[in-house]
């Protein structure tokens, strides 16, 4: 029988944490804001505002073209402090209950950034995707890709986030039918986009998707009808799950799971 040589499967370990595409070689010219996004400090479109507003400087010189063009080479500074380009990198963290979605806290308390056990350089510039509540568990992206972090938090992409929710109360089938209809929340109507029973016969435990990130939504919504929510977990996030990860845990997003997320952002 032929001997048939066995390809290397690309897995976490290889996988650089810079797409080919996205590292800077010494010459390359990008757009000023694409530059900043990729330095971790904001979105193109926020660097857009800062550059229109006068406060970017390229080699000492105040640009307010939308257009420019930068290389490594060319020192970058916003409000006088220079920035430079980060590698990016892509995490998924299994986020415990008592812990905040914030990178520091004057109060001390523990705070998402705290479970990533990383060299202080390389935590330099991460940064949540969106926020979960202090009790809230489940899947929290986290990133130092401002592009990429800034459109899946934007309500226009649509990006599903799925959520099991523990009621005190058992909810009714009219319950259900009222989040998928819309509910009147303070800020505005809120809907689901499915809402179900995983066991029939539990009425206190509801799967719930929902595309926006309101504060405290999930929990808002099952108030207006009058449940207490008693846990809520984020299982899943732009069909990212926190399969296989212990709780206070992350890994690494793999290349595919990045180019998934890009994609779906249109990026
Ligand atoms: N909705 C909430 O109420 N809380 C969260 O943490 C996330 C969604």
């Amino acid at each position: 029988m032929a001997h048939r040589p066995r390809t290397k499967r690309p897995n976490d370990r290889n996988f650089p944490k810079v797409p080919a595409r996205t590292i800077p070689s010494d010459k390359e010219e990008v757009r000023l804001n694409r530059y900043m996004a990729r330095s971790g400090v904001c979105s193109r479109r926020e660097a857009d505002e800062l550059i229109a507003r006068g406060e970017v400087a390229v080699n000492g010189q105040t640009v307010v073209e939308l257009g420019t063009k930068v290389t490594p080479r060319d020192t970058i500074e916003v409000h006088g402090r220079k920035i430079v380009p980060l590698n990016l990198a892509w995490y998924i963290l299994n986020k415990p209950t008592d812990t905040i979605t914030t990178t520091s806290d004057e109060r001390g308390r523990r705070n998402v950034m705290d479970l990533f056990d990383l060299p202080e350089r390389e935590k330099v510039g991460l940064f949540p995707v969106g926020r979960l509540d202090r009790d809230t568990k489940g899947v929290l992206l986290v990133t130092n890709d401002g592009d990429l972090a800034h459109r899946l938090m934007h309500p226009s992409y649509e990006i599903d986030k799925v959520y099991l929710v523990g009621t005190e109360s058992e909810l009714s089938d009219e319950d259900l039918a009222a989040l998928l209809g819309g509910i009147t929340l303070e800020d505005g109507p809120a809907k689901a986009g499915r809402a179900a029973f995983p066991d029939p016969t539990v009425r206190t435990v509801v799967g719930i998707s929902i595309h926006e990130g309101r504060n405290r939504q999930v929990r808002r919504m099952f108030e207006a009808l009058g449940h207490k929510v008693v846990s809520l977990e984020r299982i899943s996030y732009a069909g990212l799950s926190v399969k296989g990860i212990r709780r206070g845990k992350w890994r690494r997003l793999s290349r595919d799971e990045v180019s998934a997320l890009y994609r779906k952002v249109k990026l």
